[in-house]
C-alpha cells in the first residue's frame, strides 16, 4: 500500500465505529440549532464542512425539517458512514453527503453557495480560520450564518502548563484565545458575532471512546506502521487531555454579515 494509503487507512481503522471524532456534543449543537431556527427562512441551504460522519450533519437535518444540508468531508470511508446513517433515519433525501474539499466545496443541487448556514466543528483548523472566513464567507447568503467549533486558550501564557503549550503550539499552531477568534472574525467582516462556551462533556465524548478504541487495537498484533504511529500520536494527545486539560476549551463561534438593504 502506497505511504499515503496506509495513513488513510490508519484513520479509518482507528475511527471505524466512533461518532465525534473531535471533541463535540449534540446536546450543544441541537441547542445552537434550535437558537438559530428562527432565523433561517424555510427550506434553508445548510452545509456542513468537515462532517466525519455526520455528528452534526445528522442532527442539522433533524433539527431543520424543511433544510436541505450539503454534508462535505475529504475522507470517503467517513462520507460512506454518513450515507447509511441518514438512510436508517430516513434522512437521505435531504442530506447530500459528498467526498470534496472545504476549500472550495462543490454545489448543493447546482447551485454554488447561496448557504444561509455554514456549520463545521473540529474541524476548522485543518484549513486555517483565516482561509475559511476569506472562502468561506461569499459562501453565504445576506444575514447568512457561519458557525464553527474550535479549541481556543482558557488561561492567559503566564498560567498555562509546559505539557499544554507545547503540545498545543506544535499540534495547532493558530491557536489562539476565544477573544482572539472574535478579533480575527470582526476583521474579516462579520459583524455579529456570539461565542459560546461548550460543555466539558463535549471532550469526554471524543476522547473516552477514543481511549478505549486505541486500547483494543493495541492488543492487535498486525498493525501496520502508521496505525502504530497514529495511536502513539493520539495516546499523547489523550495523556494532555488527561494531565493539562484544563488549559484549552472549545467554544462555538456564531458569526453574521449583516445586510442593511439599501
Ligand atoms: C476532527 S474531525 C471532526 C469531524 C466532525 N465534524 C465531528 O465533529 O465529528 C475533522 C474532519 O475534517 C475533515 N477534513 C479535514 N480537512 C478537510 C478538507 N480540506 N475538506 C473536507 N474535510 C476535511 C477530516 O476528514 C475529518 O473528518
Amino acid at each position: 500500500m502506497e505511504p499515503e494509503n496506509e495513513i488513510m487507512s490508519a484513520y479509518t481503522i482507528v475511527f471505524d465505529h466512533l461518532v465525534n471524532l473531535g471533541p463535540g456534543d449534540s446536546a450543544t449543537t441541537r441547542k445552537l440549532v434550535e437558537r438559530l431556527c428562527q432565523d433561517l427562512s424555510s427550506g434553508p441551504r445548510v452545509a456542513d464542512f468537515g462532517c466525519g460522519v455526520g455528528a452534526s450533519a445528522l442532527v442539522l437535518a433533524q433539527c431543520l425539517p424543511t433544510a436541505r444540508v450539503l454534508a462535505l468531508d475529504s475522507h470517503a470511508p467517513f462520507i460512506a458512514r454518513l450515507k447509511a446513517a441518514a438512510s436508517v433515519r430516513g434522512l437521505e433525501e435531504r442530506i447530500s453527503a459528498v467526498v470534496g474539499d472545504m476549500a472550495d466545496p462543490p454545489p448543493l443541487d447546482g447551485v454554488k453557495g447561496e448557504f444561509d448556514l455554514i456549520w463545521s466543528e473540529s474541524a476548522i483548523y485543518s484549513i486555517g480560520r483565516a482561509n475559511a472566513f476569506a472562502w468561506w464567507r461569499p459562501l453565504l447568503n445576506p444575514n447568512g450564518w457561519l458557525v464553527f467549533s474550535d479549541i481556543v486558550w482558557q488561561h492567559e501564557p503566564a498560567a498555562r502548563s509546559d505539557m499544554a503549550s507545547t503540545f498545543w503550539v506544535r499540534e495547532y499552531p493558530d491557536i489562539t484565545t476565544a477573544a482572539g477568534v472574535v478579533d480575527e472574525l470582526a476583521a474579516a467582516g462579520f459583524n455579529t458575532i456570539d461565542p459560546v462556551l461548550s460543555t466539558r462533556k463535549a471532550w469526554s465524548n471524543y476522547y473516552e471512546p477514543l481511549r478505549e478504541r486505541l486500547r483494543l487495537l493495541k492488543k492487535c498484533e498486525d498493525n501496520s506502521q502508521a496505525l502504530i504511529s497514529l495511536i502513539a500520536e493520539l495516546e499523547r494527545e489523550i495523556d494532555v487531555y488527561d494531565c493539562a486539560g484544563d488549559d484549552v476549551t472549545l467554544y462555538f463561534f456564531l458569526a453574521r454579515q449583516d445586510y442593511i438593504p439599501e
